[in-house]
Formats: C-alpha cells, structure tokens, sequence
C-alpha cells in the first residue's frame, strides 16, 4: 500500500494505471470509518443501505439527505485518509438543481464526491453535478433505489440486449464526466467488457474480479449481517456472534453478582 496522506482522485487513477485494486468499503459511523481508515482501505462509501443495515428498514427508498449528511459527518470525522464517496438518497437528484444543491451539501459535510444511480438517463444530471465542480461516480446494475421497476435483488445483465443496456448506461456516464461507475450484481463478463470498454475507475459489487476495485458492505465483511447477505459477500469476522455472547456475559455476571 503506498503511503498518501489523503487518497485522491488523482490517487486512484494512479493506481489504477498501476493495476493495483482499490479497496472500497460502505459504513455509517464514526468507530468504523476510523477503524477501516486505520486499516488501509481505501475508500469508504456511506451508503443509503444504512437504511437496511443500521435502521431495519426493508427498502433504502425511505432514505433523505438528512439522515445521508447525519451519517456522513460521523464518518468523516473518523477518516483521515480514505476517500469518502456520499450515497444521493432517492428522490435527491431528480433535477439538476437539486442535485447541485443536495450533492453539494454532501461535499460541505467532508465527503470527496457523490454516488447516484442510473445510467443515459441521469447522464445530463451527472454532468451538471460535475460542471458544478462536484465529483460523481455512477451505479449500475442492481440499482436498489428502483428494486420496484427491477421487481426484487436479482442479478441484472443476464440477457444480451440488458447487458449491452449496462454497457452503453456506462459509456453515458463516462462521456457525461462521471470519473467511475460501481457494477451491483451483473455477470463477471459484462463486468469486464465494461472495464475494457470504458477508461474511466469500475468497481465491482458482486461483478466478479476485473474491475479496478472491489466494494463491500462493512456489515458483511465483518459478519454483522442480520437480514440476508449476498452470495457474493464474503464475511472476514463473526461480530454478530462476539457483540451477542459478550452481552449474554455481561447478563450472566450481573445476574450472578459477579459484576459490579
Ligand atoms: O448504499 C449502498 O450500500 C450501496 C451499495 C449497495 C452499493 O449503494
């Protein structure tokens, strides 16, 4: 890992010439982001699934910038090198201006650049977010703001003629300035036709290891997941089980009059 005071754009472009991979993880608070800063990682999204992993919501739709700009302080108060990327909740970039103004407080707040959804459509937006002076990554794929329209979390991109749909979305948001796109649960292949088709940064989610960086729900990597995980997730702890039997601990020994 090269030694950066504070991971840049420039940063990770670099390291992508230098085909090393990015590390990119979501989380929502304040102990995590310093812990996962401290560990290396890269980069840190604060993700409108904090909806799902922290608020036991079933969808992200009920997200607002409120609650977006409440995790993102506490998670940039805990970073000092990663690059922080702000999730634009639903409805949050509709018009341009709104964009302008809802990714701009994102940016106000500490985060690096923004994260929205969509592809051809949001393209003119992106690039008016972009003009404004804002960084945009894109998302595709497995879009979970529009799980209605998809009709659940299924893979996307299994057909000819929607892969070729996530492969032009890609090629729109990189004309329109966006500086990458994160690919959610497509095929391998597509994966990596997008990341030859396109020169701008592609992460994967669960679109297999071609791209120049990987992302992955703190939750997951830690096995904190309560609701279901992705096949795709890997977890590298148990803290479900750890956080549950030092509570049955602390249970035990208050019960018993072990502690105080
Ligand atoms: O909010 C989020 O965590 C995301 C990931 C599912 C990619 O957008």
């Amino acid at each position: 890992m090269e030694q950066v005071k504070k991971v840049t754009l420039r940063h990770l472009l670099r390291m992508k010439r230098r085909s090393e991979k990015i590390v990119w993880v979501v989380l929502y608070d304040w102990p995590t982001a310093m812990l996962a800063d401290q560990a290396g990682i890269d980069m840190i999204l604060v993700g409108d699934s904090v909806a799902m992993t922290m608020l036991g919501l079933p969808t992200t739709l009920p997200i607002t910038m409120d609650v977006m700009l409440h995790h993102a302080q506490a998670v940039v108060r805990g970073v000092k090198r990663a690059f922080v990327v702000g999730d634009m909740p639903f409805m949050s970039y509709v018009t341009a201006e709104d964009a302008i103004k809802n990714a701009g407080e994102l940016l106000r707040v500490g985060c690096d650049a923004v994260k929205l959804e969509g592809g051809e459509s949001v393209a003119p937006i992106v690039k008016a977010v972009v003009s404004a002076g804002i960084p945009v990554i894109g998302h595709l794929g497995l879009t979970p703001q529009s799980v209605s329209l998809l009709g659940g979390y299924h893979v996307q991109g299994r057909t000819a003629d929607v892969a070729l749909k996530i492969l032009t979305d890609a090629q729109a948001l990189e004309a329109a300035g966006a500086f990458g796109v994160l690919l959610e649960n497509i095929p391998t292949e597509v994966a990596k036709t997008i990341a030859e088709q396109t020169s701008f940064l592609t992460f994967s989610i669960g679109g297999g290891p071609d791209t120049a960086g990987q992302l992955l729900l703190s939750h997951d990597v830690l096995g904190l997941t309560l609701g279901l995980k992705p096949v795709f997730a890997k977890s590298y702890a148990n803290i479900a089980e750890q956080i549950k039997s030092a509570f049955q601990a602390y249970e035990h020994e208050v019960r018993s009059g072990q502690y105080p």
